[in-house]
């Protein structure tokens, strides 16, 4: 039997122990009391019996005043064990003839002894004895009473006895009650359990739903039921979902099959359109953003409300009166819902808690985060009105909110206190940091227990969630399972995964120019000759990037194998960031800086090695230039994925070009045939540069393809589609349990 089946019939046994105990203590006084009685009647039979038996002699002796054969007839008939003795009183009520053992203290049963006798019993101090009267009459005369004494003594050990036998009795019923509840229980749990696990087991569900509401009810969650929850989450990789190729219409059919009907909401801070007010009316325009790319296909398969902050100049002209926006534009999908913030709030928010705490905390890049109380006052009070948008436009108690990186750290807590059925997956889209950097931050806790009101927190690579768990552990009273990676806290479950994040393949039937025509295009452009050699950077200008190493390593290069000179262009795309803020001015001006000195370093020829892009470049341009160049440069210091690197892989359908990847890049931990650098090791990336413009194509071709072929699988899609399978189970899981306490609750209700 299994243990969960011991443990649940001990539980039902209580409650029938204690009520069977409670019976036996009203039986074993009423079982006395009526043993009693029988007996009694029983002595009054036997007095009865007696007297008739002595009433012939006794008629015939009296009047011959016939004393010794009186003597004689009672001691005789006093040799029967129980009767303890006899007496004659006469009429007038003297004791005429007794038996030796017959008690003084009686007499001829004058008061007090009428009175003291119950249904024929007296306490002497000997003991209790039953006495009855018997009169004796000759032809109607009254001669005298005979007194029968008979000893109750036997009365009092068949009571003990027969409380000794209710106990047995009730002891072996408690026993085999228990072991009928056990085998009971043991049975019905098993189908319980069968059940529950059909019901896991997403294949068989409507059939297993009955089954478990069919299920005897009852034996409430305890480790059987916590073991089969936590395989099912071991369980969560089934091989069918790794086999699979995601696609918008997978995810499309994953929503129906899995989450059908379930309302998605998506809370970002950058928005995935951006209305600007031009001369020529408004324009709309893609931010650069690795969020965007990879959150907007997900969003056009699935048709829910994405709410962002409204941050064009021409944001507000194109909301309707709920600010609301359809998108994209020409083929609308899915709303755009714009929350408004003020300068105010967008200084503390954005600017100063989000891009000058967090962000460099969460990256090491070795720029000192900034914390101000203000700030957070911002940031917390920012993502409360996000929360309260969330709030507002979900139309159910329970839809599944999307929620994007470290801008809202406290609004899944403030989501899961409105909307506690919610299924909120937070995506965290940088890296995490080790405990001790993260220790650093003056709300630590607060950050923690904001994202812990997460159904499902997501980053980028194992790495990150392990710092995560590891920095929970640190700083808060949870309970964590290292093998399931949950966090248990303040009774709710969050849990950490990793689901890397990836980009939509592009659609290989779409008509767009070759390799050979953008080739010729961007170097015309640049005013290159044909045969020039391309390399591409595409960043936001930031810290975090790497540009300033990227650029000494061109310029190291350029030392290292002069023959390059001329020959060899970096086209640094870098579309402006975060500008107003000082770090990142500083750091324009030192790329700036950096690029003219190299430059002009090596401008012998009429081709400058560095081409510095600071612009806003839409996705087609850049697919251009990624078509383009022989070499993508990615040599972030410090990076959560990288989406630049997947996007140069998808966009070479020739199997061409070779990518350089900084080893700090989530990327990196996937992309194992590119060449991969320590961007802090200057000489390194200049060696990977030249070992890049100087491969072979077959190798090029061999890398690229693997790595083509990695990138089209572990696409988007199935970042999604991964992420939400897992909220759909978890969803399901939710039911399941309510299902069971309220089942539970019954089952108590029927017991009590
Ligand atoms: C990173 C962040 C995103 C952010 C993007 C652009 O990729 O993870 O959340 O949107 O940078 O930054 P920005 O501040 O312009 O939105």
């Amino acid at each position: 039997m299994q243990m969960g089946s011991f443990k649940q019939s001990l539980r039902f046994m209580g409650p029938v122990v204690l009520l069977l105990a409670a019976l036996a203590y009203a039986i074993v006084p009423l079982a006395d009391n009526l043993t009693l009685r029988w007996f009694e009647r029983d002595l009054d039979v036997r007095s009865q019996m007696l007297a008739d038996a002595l009433q012939n002699p006794l008629q015939e002796y009296v009047p011959e005043r016939a004393n010794r054969k009186i003597g004689q007839l009672f001691d005789r008939a006093v040799q029967d064990e129980r009767l303890y003795a006899l007496a004659f009183c006469d009429s007038q009520g003297v004791l005429l003839h007794k038996t030796k053992s017959y008690p003084q203290l009686l007499g001829c049963m004058a008061p007090p002894w009428e009175h003291a006798m119950r249904q024929g019993r007296v306490q002497l101090p000997q003991g209790a004895v039953h006495v009855s009267e018997s009169p004796l009459k000759v032809e109607g005369q009254y001669l005298g009473k005979l007194i029968v004494v008979q000893d109750m003594s036997f009365i009092d050990r068949r009571g003990a006895d027969v409380r000794k036998y209710v106990l047995v009795m009730f002891v072996a019923l408690v026993v085999l009650m228990w072991l009928l509840a056990a085998l009971i229980t043991h049975l019905s749990w098993r189908g319980f359990m069968k059940a529950l696990g059909d019901m896991l087991r997403k294949d068989a569900k409507p059939r297993s739903v009955q089954a478990l509401q069919a299920a005897p009810s009852g034996q409430g969650v305890d480790g059987d039921l916590r073991a089969l929850l936590h395989q099912y989450t071991m369980r969560r990789r089934d091989p069918d979902e790794t086999s699979r190729m995601w696609t918008p219409e997978k995810l499309r059919m994953l929503l129906r099959e899995e989450l059908a009907g379930d309302e998605i909401l998506v809370v970002s801070n950058r928005e995935p359109y951006i209305h600007a007010r031009t001369a020529g009316g408004l324009k709309v325009s893609r931010p650069a953003s690795g969020l965007v790319t990879a959150v907007e296909p997900v969003m056009r398969a699935c048709s829910g409300t994405w709410i962002a902050h409204g941050g064009g100049s021409g944001d507000r002209d194109a909301v309707d009166r709920n600010d609301r926006v359809q998108v994209p534009p020409g083929r609308p999908s899915y709303t755009l819902r714009r929350v408004w913030l003020s300068k105010e709030e967008e200084q503390g928010f954005y600017y100063g808690f989000a891009n000058e705490g967090l962000w460099p905390l969460c990256h090491i890049a070795h720029v000192r985060p900034v914390f101000r109380s203000s700030d957070w006052t911002q940031y917390l009070e920012v993502n409360q009105k996000f929360a309260d948008a969330v709030i507002k436009e979900a139309r159910t108690d329970d839809p599944v909110v999307l929620v994007q990186d470290y801008h809202f750290a406290l609004l899944p807590r403030m989501v899961r206190d409105a909307l506690p059925k919610a299924t909120i997956l937070t995506f965290w889209h940088i890296p995490w940091p080790n405990p001790e950097s993260f220790g650093i931050c003056p709300w630590r806790e607060e950050i923690l227990e904001g994202l812990l009101g997460s159904t499902i927190l997501g980053f980028h690579t194992s790495f990150h969630c392990k710092n995560f768990l590891e920095t929970v552990d640190r700083y808060l009273e949870t309970r964590i399972e290292h093998e399931a990676s949950t966090i248990s806290y303040g009774g709710k479950l969050t849990q950490v995964e990793a689901y890397p994040i990836s980009i939509a393949w592009p659609d290989e039937t779409a008509a767009q120019p070759s390799v050979a025509e953008c080739r010729s295009m961007v170097r015309k452009e640049l005013g290159l000759p044909e045969n020039h050699i391309l390399a591409v950077g595409v960043d936001r200008l930031d810290y975090t990037k790497g540009i300033i190493e990227r650029l000494q390593a061109v310029e190291r290069l350029l030392e290292q194998y002069p023959v390059l000179i001329g020959k060899f262009t970096l086209v640094q795309i870098a579309a402006p960031s975060r500008s107003s803020l000082d770090e990142y001015q500083n750091f324009e001006t030192r790329v700036r800086m950096l690029a003219q000195r190299i430059n002009q370093r090596f401008s012998q020829g009429a081709f400058p090695p560095i081409r510095l892009k600071i612009e806003h470049h839409d996705a087609e341009q850049v697919n251009r230039y990624y078509r383009a160049a022989e070499v993508c440069v990615v040599t972030s210091l410090h990076d959560g994925m990288n989406l630049v690197a997947k996007e140069y892989i998808a966009a070479r359908d020739d199997e061409r070009g070779v990518l350089i990847l900084s080893q700090f890049t989530g990327a990196a931990r996937e992309l194992h045939e590119a060449l991969l650098v320590n961007p802090y090791h200057i000489e390194q990336s200049a060696e990977a540069l030249y070992r890049a413009v100087t491969m072979p194509e077959a190798e090029q071709r061999e890398r690229m393809r693997s790595m083509r072929a990695l990138v089209k699988d572990f696409n988007v899609y199935r970042w999604a589609g991964r992420m939400l399978l897992d909220a759909a189970r978890l969803r399901r899981r939710e039911r399941i349990m309510t299902k069971i306490h309220s089942h539970s609750r019954q089952a108590l209700r029927r017991v009590v």
